[in-house]
């Protein structure tokens, strides 16, 4: 079967009420990224994104705008009335193909792998309804599949609030995945009806109404219970983001990463590590962010959408973000390398010191307490303690361009526009304010007066009185 006779619906058009929040709740994010984002990534990997459906309706125009640049197709399902109407509303979409997968927008641990078995399963037996279950360690909240004895044919799924007592050890539930062969699941989802504790159409329904229609229903079961969790409550989420992070951390390690204490690191999905780089407890690594081989990246570091090279060593407590750190350098602690900056190779930012689009070039050092704003440093520059570049006048930055083996003294303030040339000299404390130029000495500070004695004098006269 061609990927082009199949579509993939997914449901996102609940409110998430058990959330209790403001945010619908596939636009949550766990792994970084939005539950929906992570549904759309897994679909996309088995079929086009012109074959995916996403069934949206409240907030609709907000949950739209956050996933369109994938190229899936919407559907808006105005009213929710439950996950059997979500796909009554996409009928005409799905219609066009012979078979489709439903999908849930909340449940962001499907695989590709999982999706193309539940398609492959559905199509060899020639199914109408083929549902994805799992037993998971606690089924409590989720519907239950009730299979006819032993084998894979399904009788019926039933809601957990709709469960008989002697239903309720029935430890096998819906996934809410599932493969549908279009033609005769839409000659019979208008049956559905609301009878039921929500008053709401219910997909699951469908497998006892198909079944009594001489229909083969079947589930099929997930090897790992964890890929078909849902979120509907804020613990929940955080469980899945926990789940996430670590299915993250082991395909890193598995490539050569160590991660010490992982269960404490938070690294996003799309974050590429090289080899025999390690990365101590608590650290971050977010949204697009790549790390050299041989790195360390010690303690309580965030680093945000950065380039870092190889060799590189970031200590602790440094935040680094839209940046990029060249091979050999070395950052922290306590840095704080604000966009647009450039640390080249081998060079040095030490503790408290602050750069932004500051661009310091090879084996450079600015060791300690420093503000560089708008900055472009050349190779083989010492900035010395407490310097500042006064980048900005009240109503516009302008740059500071220091060249090639300067030595900026300690607390020296460089009030820009200005440029100070090739291997000059600034003396410590100076207030610099006109270009310097090259191999020049430039001193700018109060001129020191010493009064000999003055001091041995003041204390005989307090004396006296
Ligand atoms: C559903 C299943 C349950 C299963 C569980 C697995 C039903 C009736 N129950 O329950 O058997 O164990 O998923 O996680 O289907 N949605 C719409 N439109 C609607 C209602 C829901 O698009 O009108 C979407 C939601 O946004 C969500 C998905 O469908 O992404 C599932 O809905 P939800 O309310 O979370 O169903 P559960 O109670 O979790
Ligand atoms: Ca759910």
């Amino acid at each position: 079967m061609s990927s082009q006779d199949f579509a993939i619906a997914i449901m996102a058009a609940g409110k998430g009420t058990r959330l209790k929040s403001k945010r619908p709740k596939v636009l949550h994010e766990v792994g970084g990224k939005p539950l929906l984002a992570h549904v759309i990534r897994s679909a996309t990997a088995v079929v086009p994104p012109q074959n995916i459906y996403v069934i949206i309706g409240h907030e609709a125009e907000r949950v739209r705008a956050a996933v369109a640049q994938t190229g899936v197709n919407f559907v808006v399902q105005a009213e929710q009335r439950g996950t059997g109407h979500a796909i009554q509303t996409a009928r005409t979409a799905l219609a066009q193909f012979a078979n489709f997968l439903v999908l849930s927008g909340d449940a962001p641990l499907i695989r590709p792998e999982t999706i193309r078995r539940i398609r492959d399963f559905h199509t060899a037996h020639g199914a109408t309804m083929t549902i994805l279950t799992a037993k998971p360690s606690d089924p409590t909240g989720y519907g239950r599949v009730l299979r006819e004895g032993a084998t894979d044919r399904v009788a019926a799924i039933v809601e957990q609030k709709s469960l008989r007592p002697e239903q309720s050890d029935v430890g096998e539930i819906n996934s809410g995945f599932y493969a549908f062969h279009s033609e005769p699941l839409f000659a019979n989802i208008d049956r559905l009806s609301t009878d039921n504790p929500h008053g709401e159409y219910y997909l699951t329904d469908m497998a006892a109404l198909l079944v009594a229609k001489g229909h083969k229903v079947l589930a099929i079961r997930a090897h790992d219970p964890d890929e078909v969790l849902g979120a509907n409550t804020i613990a929940e989420l955080v469980s899945l983001d926990a789940n996430l992070r670590m299915r993250k951390a082991r395909e890193l390690m598995s490539q050569g990463v160590t991660i010490f204490r992982p269960e404490t690191c938070v690294i996003d999905d799309e974050v590429r590590i090289g080899v025999d780089t390690s990365i101590e407890p608590f650290v971050q690594l977010l949204g697009n962010t790549s790390l050299g081989e041989n790195c360390r990246i010690r303690s309580y570091s965030v680093i945000t959408n950065s380039r870092i090279g190889n060799d590189v060593n970031i200590r602790p407590g440094s935040i680094v973000d839209e940046s990029s750190i060249a091979t050999g350098a070395i950052i922290g602690p306590y840095s704080h390398i604000r966009p647009g900056s450039e640390i080249g190779e081998g060079a040095h930012v030490g503790n408290f010191v602050e750069t932004k689009k500051a661009h310091l070039g090879r084996g450079s050092k600015a060791n300690h307490l420093t503000y560089l704003g708008d900055v472009e440093i050349g190779a083989g520059v010492n900035v010395g303690a407490g310097t500042i570049t006064c980048n900005y006048d009240g109503v516009n930055k302008h740059k500071t361009v220091i060249e090639d083996g300067v030595f900026v003294g300690s607390d020296s303030t460089l009030v820009a526009p200005l440029k100070i040339g090739q291997g000059a000299y600034i003396g410590a404390a100076s207030c610099i304010t006109q270009d310097v130029p090259a191999d020049s000495l430039a001193i700018a500070r109060g001129v020191q007066v010493v009064k000999d004695g003055w001091a041995k004098r003041r204390r005989e006269e307090r004396g006296k009185k």
